[in-house]
């Protein structure tokens, strides 16, 4: 249960924050993906009001960085905030990006892994291992499983003495479609897969449709379910880890709603159109709005997840309350989080210290 039973699709990020400012005072917080006009700008602009010690944003933009670090510096003179250089499209620059978050802090207290892309058009990419994946599986799943690892020892020391916390943003989009562990780039057809890797039957002809071959809105998908299950595999293994302070970390993903932001960016008419129909009632959120639900599951102490060794989901958040209930049956299940996880630390030739 959260703390506030009232907390709806109308809180905001600024009335979350306030209520969460003890929460807030003294931490060492990192917020990826802050461009202006997106929901990490408002989370990072509601965190900076209440007095963190350290506020890092990470992004991929140099003038969206300086525009927000001066937004920030403007309203909060007393914050003190490092900006990263971050593309999680690219190993090197995550790499990189994680060295340069633990030359400012050897804590992090707080990790929002906000950041992410939805593109219509195909990014063709080579995991480190050589294999094809979607670019939007690149970005928005392996680069942040990636930045999570190596930002474990930072969590881990925060950890030690007051509990951390991670949040990934993922979607409602996620039940377009699961991981597609036998064709993570959708080169063999839609349909021309495992039964469970297929796209869910029934889907309007908008979520299907294809440009060269490719289908956006489910690569999309298929990259908000990992984030989910990258979230409930964490959980677990911090659980289970032989460093006792791992217990002391928690997992949470957020759908944050249906929010107008630059996401949609490259979406021809009738793709906003879509989207602006995942609205309930065609109400869109204000950009306040649409922080509020990440604002909860990064600082409510009452939040806890659910009991990821039984292979529950980790804790999934829609407008501000925890509701697994709405996580799809391909985002669940013990056996897919550890599959994923293990592909993708095979795909990074990788391997996560937990
Ligand atoms: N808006 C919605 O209705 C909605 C609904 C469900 C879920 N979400 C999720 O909410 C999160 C935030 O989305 P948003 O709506 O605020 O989108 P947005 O306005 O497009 O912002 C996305 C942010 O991610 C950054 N980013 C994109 N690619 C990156 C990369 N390769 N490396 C590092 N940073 C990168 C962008 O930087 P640049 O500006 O420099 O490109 C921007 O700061 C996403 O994870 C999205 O999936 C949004």
């Amino acid at each position: 249960m959260a703390t506030h039973a009232a907390y709806d699709a109308g809180t905001t990020a600024t009335e979350v924050a306030a209520a969460f400012a003890d929460q807030i005072k003294g931490r060492n917080v990192v917020v990826t993906g802050i461009s202006p006009a997106s929901i990490g700008y408002t989370t990072v602009m509601a965190i900076a009001a209440h007095g963190p010690a350290n506020l890092i944003l990470a992004s991929r933009t140099q003038a969206k960085l300086d525009a927000v670090t001066a937004d920030i510096r403007k309203a909060h003179p007393e914050v003190t905030v490092h900006q990263v250089s971050l593309d999680l499209a690219d190993v090197n620059s995550v790499r990189k990006a994680a060295a340069s978050v633990a030359a400012v802090v050897d804590r992090v207290d707080v990790l929002i892994n906000n950041a992410g892309i939805s593109t219509p058009e195909r990014l063709s990419a080579k995991a480190p291992n050589g294999t094809e994946v979607d670019g939007q599986f690149l970005t928005n799943h392996l680069g942040v499983f990636l930045w999570t690892a190596l930002l474990l020892p930072l969590l881990r020391t925060a950890a030690a003495s007051r509990p951390a916390r991670v949040v990934n943003l993922t979607s409602q989009g996620h039940h377009l479609s699961p991981v597609r562990f036998s064709d993570y780039a959708f080169r063999q057809g839609l349909y021309n897969v495992p039964a469970d890797e297929k796209p869910r039957d029934g889907l309007p002809p908008f979520f299907v449709k294809t440009i060269d071959g490719y289908p956006g809105f489910l690569g999309y998908g298929q990259s908000k379910t990992a984030n989910i299950l990258h979230a409930t595999e964490l959980a677990r293994r911090l659980k289970a880890s032989a460093h006792p302070e791992d217990s002391q970390i928690s997992v949470f993903s957020v759908h944050p709603g249906t929010i107008e932001t630059e996401l949609s960016r490259s979406l021809d008419a009738e793709g906003q159109e879509t989207i602006a129909k995942t609205a309930p009632k065609g109400l869109w959120k204000t950009q306040d709005q649409g922080a509020a639900t990440t604002l909860v599951a990064a600082f409510d102490p009452a939040l806890k997840e659910a009991d990821v060794a039984g292979g529950a989901v980790v804790g999934y958040l829609s407008d501000c309350q925890l509701r697994d209930d709405m996580v799809a049956e391909h985002a669940k299940g013990a056996d897919k989080a550890k599959r994923l996880w293990t592909e993708s630390e095979k795909l990074l030739q990788f391997t996560v210290d937990l």
